[in-house]
C-alpha cells in the first residue's frame, strides 16, 4: 500500500472508531452508575507528589527516585503535602521472568523495586508505579493483560502505594462486539479488583488520556482518579486545552474520585512563572492531583514557591472535596468558584487571553451569603482586603488572581478592596498610530478612599498625553474614577513589539500602606504588508498581519488546518501569501521565529494551495508547520474532498522556534524538510501526493498561523520567506 493510501486508511479507521466510541458513550451515559467511589480508603483528597515522566521520560532509575525522594524532604515539598514518589513507564525489563513475574530493569533498578520502596517509605513517603492494561505499555514494556492478579500481588509485595494504569496496546480484537469503553472498563475493573484483593491500600490512577474514552462517566467506582485529557505539554496552550477539557466535569469528582488533567509542568521552563502560577491555581481550583513532573532536585526558588504555596494547596486539598465550578467564561475570561468545607469560597479569576483584562464577579454570585462586607485573601500576594460585594481584579494575560473569600466578621476593619485597570480603545496599533487608554480605579470597599492620584507610564519610543485630571479628592465606596491617556506608537519598529503600559495608584487612608498596581498591556506594532502580499483569514475573529524587513507576523485565532482525530475536521487559520507564485517545481522556505500556539492542531508554518483566496473551497495543497506541542507536522489533502484529510508527524522529534521549514514541489508531489540550525543541515519530514493539486499550474503560497483554539489569539512570527 502506498503511503498516501495508508494515511487515508488510517483516517477512515480513526473516524469509524470515533463514531463507535461516540455511539457507545451515548449508550453508556444512560446506564451510568450513580456517583460511587473506589472503596479503598485512599486519595480522600487529590493525590500530591512527583512523577518522573516529563523530566526524564524513559530515563528513570532507582538512583533518580531515591535522590528525588531525598530532595522532596530537604526542599520542603514533603512538608507541604507531596507524599507520592511515582515511577512512570520504562522501569521494567523487556520481558517477564520464567514464572511470568514482572522484573525491574536490572541496570537502572539493580536491586529491583522493593529496596526503592523501602527507601522511600523510610523517608515517610510513598511509592507509585506505572503499568498498562494492554499487552505492552506505551513504551512497549510488558503490560498486565492476563497477569492482573499476579502483578497486583507483586506490587503489594514490593510495597507499592499507587498504581498508574495506562491503556496502550489493548487487544481489542479479543473482545468481539464490545466498544472501546466497554473493554477498558472490563480491564480497569480487573486491575482494580486485583489490587483490592491484595489487602494493601493502593491508589488506583486510570491513565486513559483520550477524551473520547470519557472515563469520568464510568471510572469512579473502580479508580481514585482518571485522566480527562491528552498528555500535557510544557506550554500555555496545552495547559489551556487540558483545563478546558476538565473544568466542566465537577459533578463527577468527589473524595476518593478525581478528574486528572495530567501532571504539573511547573518548573520545566517552557512557560513563564505567571503561566505556571495559573496552571497550579487552576489545578487546585479543579481539585486535581498536584503531581510535579519536573526535576525537583533543581527547582528554581520561583518554581518552588509555586509548588509550596500553602494557601493554594489548601484549596486543592480541602476536605469537602468539591471541584470548582465555572460561573462565567466570557471571551476567555473565566471566573471559577470552589466551595470549601468551612463555608469559604475559593474564587479564581483566570485570563486565558493574551491581553490583560478586568475580570469580576460578586460574592453572592460566587455562592457566599449576603453580607455587608467580605474578607478577600489574595492567595498569591497575601494581601487581605475588604469588599462590599464585588470580587474583581485586573488580570494579566495568561494570569490568575485567586481569592479565598468569606463574610467579614468586623466590617470596616480591613483595607478596602481596590481594582486598578487599563482599557485600550484598540488592541493593536500600526506604526505611528494612536489610541486612547482609560485607567480606572475602582473602590470595591465599604468606605471611601481619599487623596487618589493615578499615574501612567509607557515603554520608551511611545508617546503619551494625559487627557484629563489624574487626581480625585474622594472616591466613595462602590464608585470609580477614570483618567484617559492618548498613546502613540513609534513611527518605525519591528513587526511585533510589545508596549508596557503601567498604571499606578496612591491614596489614603494613611493608616494603610500606600499601594500601586501595575499592568502590562499587549499593544503590538505591525508595519503594513507590502505588495504583492495578500492575506487570508478563515477564523472567527479578525486576524492581524504585519511586515518589517525580512519579518512577517500573524496574530490570529483558529483551530488549525487540521483538527485532532477526536474533533470535526477544521480549516481555520490566517495566512500571508502570494498569488500564483509557486510553479510545478518550486522550493518554498521560511523560518518560524516564534510560535506560541497550543495543542497539536495550532501552529505556524508554510502553506501552499491551488488557491488561497477561498481556502475553505480549495484545500488541495500542503501545510508544513510546527505545532504548539513542538512537533513537526505535514498536513495535506490526499482524497480530493473538502477536508485536509491527512497528517504526518515526525515521530519522536520535539523542536522549538526558530525552525526553518522547506517545501519542495514536484507537480502534485511535495517533500517537506526542517532545519533547527537555520538551514545548515536538513531533516526530511515526508513526501506526499495531493490528488487535486493543479500539477502543471502555479499555486498560491505563503505562511500561516492558527492559535489552536477559537477563543484565543496568539502571534507567530516568520523570517525570510523565499520562493524559487
Ligand atoms: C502515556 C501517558 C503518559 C505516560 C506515557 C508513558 O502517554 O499518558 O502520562 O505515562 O504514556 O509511556
Amino acid at each position: 500500500m502506498r503511503r498516501r493510501d495508508r494515511h487515508r486508511m488510517r483516517m477512515r479507521l480513526g473516524r469509524a472508531l470515533l463514531l463507535l466510541v461516540c455511539l457507545s458513550a451515548v449508550g453508556l451515559g444512560a446506564l451510568a452508575p450513580a456517583a460511587a467511589s473506589e472503596n479503598n480508603g485512599v486519595a480522600t483528597t487529590p493525590p500530591m507528589g512527583w512523577n518522573d515522566w516529563y523530566s526524564v521520560y524513559c530515563g528513570v532509575s532507582a538512583q533518580l527516585v531515591e535522590q528525588t525522594a531525598q530532595a522532596m524532604v530537604s526542599d520542603g515539598l514533603k512538608a507541604a503535602g507531596y507524599d507520592y514518589v511515582n515511577v512512570d513507564d520504562c522501569w521494567m525489563a523487556s520481558s517477564r521472568d520464567s514464572s511470568g513475574n514482572l522484573v525491574a530493569d536490572p541496570t537502572r533498578f539493580p536491586g529491583g523495586i522493593k529496596p526503592v520502596a523501602d527507601y522511600v517509605h523510610g523517608l515517610g513517603l510513598k511509592l507509585g508505579l506505572y503499568e498498562d492494561a494492554g499487552t505492552t505499555t506505551c513504551a512497549h514494556f510488558p503490560g498486565s493483560f492476563g497477569h492482573e492478579a499476579q502483578d497486583a500481588a507483586t506490587f503489594a509485595a514490593w510495597g507499592v502505594d499507587y498504581v498508574k494504569y495506562d491503556r496502550c496496546n489493548i487487544p481489542y480484537g479479543d473482545f468481539p462486539g464490545q466498544s472501546v469503553q466497554q473493554v477498558q472498563q472490563t480491564l480497569y475493573a480487573r486491575m482494580s479488583n486485583a489490587l483490592a484483593a491484595t489487602g494493601r491500600p493502593i491508589v488506583f490512577s486510570l491513565c486513559n488520556p483520550d477524551p473520547t474514552d470519557a472515563p469520568w462517566e464510568w471510572a469512579a467506582p473502580i479508580g481514585n482518579l482518571w485522566r480527562t485529557t491528552t498528555d500535557i505539554q510544557d506550554n500555555f496552550g496545552s495547559m489551556l486545552v487540558n483545563f478546558e477539557g476538565t473544568v466542566d466535569l465537577a459533578a463527577d469528582a468527589h473524595p476518593g474520585a478525581w478528574n486528572d488533567p495530567d501532571l504539573l509542568q511547573v518548573g520545566n521552563g517552557g512557560s513563564t512563572a505567571l503561566e505556571y502560577r495559573s496552571e497550579f491555581s487552576l489545578w487546585a481550583e479543579m481539585a486535581a492531583p498536584l503531581i510535579a513532573s519536573t526535576n525537583v532536585s533543581a527547582l528554581s526558588p520561583t518554581a518552588l514557591s509555586i509548588y509550596e504555596n500553602r494557601e493554594v494547596i489548601a484549596v486543592d486539598q480541602d476536605p469537602l472535596g468539591a471541584q470548582g465550578v465555572p460561573i462565567s467564561r466570557r471571551n476567555g475570561l473565566w471566573v471559577i468558584s470552589k466551595p470549601l468545607q468551612d463555608g469559604d469560597r475559593s474564587v479564581l479569576l483566570f485570563n486565558s487571553t493574551d491581553t490583560a483584562a478586568p475580570i469580576s464577579t460578586t460574592a453572592t454570585v460566587a455562592g457566599l451569603p449576603t453580607a455587608r462586607g467580605y474578607r478577600l485573601q489574595n492567595l498569591w500576594t497575601g494581601a487581605v482586603t475588604e469588599s462590599g460585594g464585588r470580587i474583581s481584579a485586573f488580570v494579566p494575560a495568561h494570569g490568575v488572581v485567586m481569592y479565598r473569600v468569606r463574610v467579614a466578621h468586623r466590617p470596616g476593619a480591613l483595607p478596602p478592596h481596590i481594582a486598578l485597570s487599563l482599557a485600550p480603545a484598540a488592541s493593536e496599533l500600526r506604526l505611528g498610530e494612536s489610541t486612547t487608554v482609560r485607567e480606572t480605579f475602582e473602590n470595591d470597599g465599604i468606605s471611601e478612599v481619599k487623596g487618589l492620584k493615578l499615574t501612567f507610564s509607557l515603554s520608551p519610543g511611545w508617546r503619551l498625553k494625559r487627557l484629563g485630571p489624574a487626581r480625585a479628592k474622594h472616591v466613595a465606596a462602590g464608585h470609580r474614577f477614570t483618567v484617559a491617556f492618548r498613546i502613540t506608537a513609534p513611527r518605525a519598529g519591528a513587526p511585533v513589539t510589545l508596549a508596557s503600559v503601567a498604571g499606578g495608584a496612591s491614596y489614603d487612608p494613611p493608616a494603610l500602606p500606600m499601594r500601586a498596581t501595575s499592568a502590562i498591556l499587549g499593544e503590538r506594532v505591525f508595519g503594513p504588508l507590502r505588495a504583492p502580499f495578500k492575506t487570508a483569514d478563515t477564523t472567527n475573529y479578525p486576524a492581524s498581519f504585519g511586515e518589517s524587513g525580512n519579518g512577517l507576523a500573524i496574530r490570529a485565532r483558529g483551530a488549525g488546518v487540521f483538527a485532532p482525530a477526536n474533533a470535526p475536521a477544521s480549516d481555520s487559520f490566517a495566512a500571508i501569501y502570494e498569488t500564483a507564485r509557486a510553479g510545478p517545481s518550486a522550493t518554498v522556505q521560511t523560518t518560524v521565529t516564534y510560535d506560541p500556539a497550543g495543542g497539536t492542531s495550532g501552529g505556524a508554518g508554510l502553506i501552499e494551495r491551488n488557491t488561497m483566496s477561498a481556502p475553505q473551497g480549495s484545500p488541495a495543497g500542503v501545510a508544513l508547520f510546527i505545532t504548539g506541542s513542538s512537533t513537526i507536522v505535514m498536513a495535506w489533502n490526499a482524497g480530493g474532498g473538502q477536508d485536509v484529510d491527512s497528517r504526518y508527524q515526525v515521530p519522536g522529534v520535539l523542536v522549538r522556534a526558530p525552525v526553518t521549514l522547506r517545501l519542495v514541489r514536484d507537480g502534485a508531489t511535495y517533500a517537506g524538510y526542517y532545519s533547527t540550525n537555520w538551514g545548515i543541515s536538513w531533516s526530511p519530514v515526508d513526501t506526499v501526493t495531493v490528488a487535486g493539486a493543479a500539477a502543471a499550474a502555479q499555486q498560491d503560497v505563503g505562511v500561516f498561523h492558527a492559535s489552536g483554539l477559537s477563543t484565543w489569539t496568539t502571534t507567530a512570527t516568520f523570517s525570510d520567506l523565499t520562493v524559487h
